[in-house]
């Protein structure tokens, strides 16, 4: 009869038929000369049964986990009290290796293993990925990132592509990576803010998905060197209307995963009792976390001028309590988050902790119209600003910061243009995961991370 080709998601309206489905082995099983297979195709897993006459073969006795192969038979409904996915399974009748494994090496063990050593797990990250887990997360990915622009697109954002090659800083030059551009210096963007802000004259309110690259020399569960990077930039807001907008955002996202049920399907498994965060955050200004900290016990490693750290009497690092215009370490920040333990909108921080870019609080000028989106388990996944809007001003951060504005006049000109009240932000989309997902660290969320020292696969 007639055979149609599909994929595992689309296997349910073809129950009874005959069908040809191509993937990989992902599990095995022999007993009593039936062969149960797992086939996996990246759509999903399907169970399916070799026996008799297509059991008995050479190929059948030597096949290996991993192999590609095609499978051909009748799909069938599994019978009452059993559990296949998709409710059905491949009684297969005819079936080819396209490309063997060899089988029991330590690659194929490890894939099976995700929980193996983490320096072998990095060197074999393009077998992991095959993985349930690791597969299921960058699933995820791919249905957050979907999700984001569709929030976007109804909210009229226009996405713009800026360039990753770039001869500014935007977050200091300390976790600048530079090279040798055709003979001049240029770096690899740490954040595509600058562009996004020309880019509000002449489209309106944009968005970008781009890598971001910091040289930061932090081994920590949420650093990388190269991360995707989403930014918003939006044109005649006031702050408040900036993070009202940013919760919609997060919120809006989340409520749409949430509502399909494959990605709802795998932030239950990975996160079990996850829920889409109550409306409004939580505000906590700099100047009240720095007072929270201290009624919480919550203190820092002082440090000197050279910023090593002070120790006690007993050599241990010589903790103190917090003090307005300390910065607040990753460290406090996630016992803060992980206490509260709702999203947090941590604003205000002062000028001196900031970027050059952010604008004043008028009354207030020590301060700044900024924002952190603080979430449990992970910490800071977004941050954002108002920008400054008058060109005097600009100018005299750019001389606070010791920036040579030359290489910035168009980023200068914007306030001499036509200049407008904005404001934007930028999410770390593997922060985003973690926090989603529940992972320990950032590097399950990128599909090859990078961190110091790695740059393979
Ligand atoms: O807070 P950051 O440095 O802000 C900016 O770059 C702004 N120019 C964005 C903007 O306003 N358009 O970075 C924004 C976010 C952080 O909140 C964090 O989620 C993520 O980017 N991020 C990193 N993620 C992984 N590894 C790193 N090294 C990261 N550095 C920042
Ligand atoms: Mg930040």
């Amino acid at each position: 009869g007639e055979t149609t080709k599909a994929k595992i998601s689309g296997l349910t309206s073809l129950r009874s038929k005959r069908v040809r489905v191509s993937g990989w082995v992902h599990r095995l099983r022999s007993q009593k000369g039936i062969i149960f297979l797992i086939l996996r195709d990246g759509t999903g897993y399907l169970q399916t049964v070799l026996s008799g006459r297509v059991s008995e073969t050479y190929e059948a006795l030597t096949l290996t986990l991993e192999s590609s192969v095609e499978l051909v038979g009748t799909l069938q409904a599994v019978p009452e009290g059993k559990t296949a996915p998709g409710g059905h399974e491949l009684v297969v009748d005819y079936w080819k290796v396209l490309g063997a494994a060899p089988g029991g090496d330590e690659a194929f063990t490890n894939r099976l293993n995700e929980k193996s050593d983490p320096s072998i797990q990095a060197d074999l990250r393009h077998l992991v990925i095959r993985g349930e887990t690791s597969s299921s997360v960058l699933r995820l990915r791919a249905m957050l990132l979907r999700a984001f622009r569709d929030v976007y697109a109804k909210s009229d954002f226009l996405e713009v592509t800026p360039p990753c090659i770039v001869q500014t800083q935007v977050e200091g030059g300390a976790t600048l990576f530079g090279f040798n551009y055709y003979g001049q210096n240029a770096y690899l963007t740490q954040s595509s803010q600058l562009y996004l802000e020309t880019c509000l004259p002449a489209l309106g309110n944009v968005f970008c998905v781009q890598e971001s690259f910091r040289a930061e020399n932090s081994h920590t569960r949420r650093h990388l060197s190269e991360y995707t990077h989403m930014e918003g930039e939006m044109a005649f807001v006031t702050f408040e209307e900036l993070m009202s907008h940013i919760e919609t955002l997060v919120c809006e996202t989340v409520d749409a995963l949430l509502a399909d049920p494959v990605a709802a399907g795998i932030i239950q498994q990975l996160n079990p009792g996850f829920k889409s965060p109550a409306r409004p955050f939580r505000r906590i200004s700099y100047k009240e976390a720095i007072q929270w900290l201290n009624e919480h016990g919550i203190q820092h490693p002082e440090e000197d001028k050279d910023g090593n750290n002070v120790l006690d009497e007993a050599g241990k690092p010589k903790m103190v309590d917090h003090v307005v215009g300390d910065d607040i370490a990753e460290a406090a920040e996630r016992q803060m988050t992980d206490i509260i333990g709702t999203p947090i909108f941590l604003h205000s921080f002062p000028a001196e902790l900031k970027a050059f870019y952010m604008k004043r609080i008028p009354g207030d000028r020590g301060f700044t119209e900024s924002c952190d989106l603080l979430m449990p388990n992970v910490g800071e996944i977004m941050g954002g600003s108002m920008r400054i809007s008058d060109n005097e001003e600009l100018l005299e951060a750019y001389k606070r910061e010791g920036i040579d504005p030359k290489p910035y006049y168009w980023f200068t000109d914007q306030r001499k243009y036509g200049t407008c009240e904005h404001g934007g932000y930028g999410l770390g989309i593997e922060r985003v995961l973690a926090w989603l997902a529940n992972r320990y660290t950032v590097r399950e969320c990128s599909l090859y991370p990078r961190w110091p020292g790695r740059a393979t696969p």
